[in-house]
């Protein structure tokens, strides 16, 4: 039986993962992403620079590829993401103008949610909007419109695609700090305005013995806004040298983040980073760590996969 099916028999809507056109390439990676999983988050083709990486001529070959693939394997999409800081062309960091950046926010998300309306389940409407410290991270979007641009990316986006459930995205809310206050405190105030916000969507990129814990609890408090909340990114890193014991205490922490979204209500699914330890952006981004996923390099399944199992497997 599959992740994807007995999430669903535990109530929740998905169990998900990443896809693009490399993990499609790949047919030990799609052979798993078809048989386990039942949402797909394009890992980068629906980024700005891939869409529309000069002003007014988009490009929606990848992102096509991956919505049909999708639709013909009965598959749903998170759509990802809409304005982050990150894959900002040039044409768009140089701006200063805040008429012109709130045309060109709005152009940019009318066209992208426009063209899969109906198609894409919930998109990440603004990713990465903190610092760690819970101030506002430096971007264009902040730099030009001040905390407007948030507004204004999910009512641009609610207009192009009514039913989309639209979600605000972020990682380190997974243990208590200035980072998850400061998204309380936007959630209330966007929710005190009526901003169509649907949902919170928390990373959970996972150091393993470090900061695997506390997610239960601060689930709890994102759910507590009353918005869904979904684990949108989850990967749980080890430290290298990897070994039996780091990789038994991985299992055991892939059980109790699974529990913590089974125990809350409106927590709708998780959906992972990765599928096999060899695609996953860890070992490049941060070396000092490895194996942060539930196949291995030879995509074998690892103890980890079997702790999932477990904990959706009973009654
Ligand atoms: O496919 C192009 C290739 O044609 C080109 O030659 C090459 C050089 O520019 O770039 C390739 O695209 C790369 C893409 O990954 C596919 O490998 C991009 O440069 C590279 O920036 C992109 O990295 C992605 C990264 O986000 C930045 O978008 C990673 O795959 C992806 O795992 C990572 O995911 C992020 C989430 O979106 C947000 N949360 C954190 C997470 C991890 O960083």
């Amino acid at each position: 039986e599959s992740l994807n099916a007995m999430m669903k028999a535990k109530g929740k809507l998905y169990f998900g993962n990443i896809v693009d056109t490399n993990t499609l390439a790949e047919p030990n990676a799609t052979e798993i992403l078809k048989t386990e999983f039942g949402m797909f988050t394009p890992e980068y083709s629906m980024k700005w620079n891939f869409i529309q990486a000069s002003q007014g001529k988009f490009t929606f070959d990848n992102s096509d590829k991956v919505v049909d693939w999708a639709r013909k394997n009965d598959k749903q999409i998170r759509g990802h993401t809409l304005v982050w800081h990150q894959n900002i062309p040039d044409w768009v960091d140089a701006i200063t103008d805040k008429a012109n950046l709130t045309k060109v926010i709005e152009n940019h998300i009318g066209k992208v949610v426009g063209r899969y309306r109906g198609r894409v389940y919930a998109w990440d409407v603004v990713n990465e909007v903190f610092n760690e410290n819970g101030t506002f991270r430096n971007s264009v979007f902040h730099r030009v419109l001040g905390q407007d641009f948030i507004p204004l990316a999910f009512e641009a986006a609610h207009k192009a695609d009514p039913n989309a459930r639209l979600y605000i995205n972020e990682y380190n809310l997974d243990f208590p700090g200035p980072k998850i206050d400061a998204m309380m405190n936007l959630i209330q105030s966007l929710q005190s305005k009526n901003v169509p916000i649907h949902g919170i969507g928390t990373q959970s990129h996972l150091t393993s013995n470090k900061t695997v814990d506390t997610v239960p609890a601060q689930l709890k408090r994102l759910a507590s806004t009353k918005l869904d909340v979904a684990i949108t990114e989850l990967d749980i890193r080890l430290k290298r040298p990897v070994d039996d014991a780091k990789l038994a205490k991985q299992k055991q922490e892939y059980e109790l983040v699974t529990r913590a979204c089974l125990e809350i209500n409106n927590c709708v699914g998780v959906s992972m980073w990765g599928v096999s330890d060899k695609d996953s952006w860890i070992p490049s981004t941060l070396p000092e760590f490895d194996a942060p996923l539930l196949w291995n390099k030879k995509f074998e399944r690892k103890v980890a996969y079997k702790g999932v199992v477990g904990v959706l497997g009973n009654p």
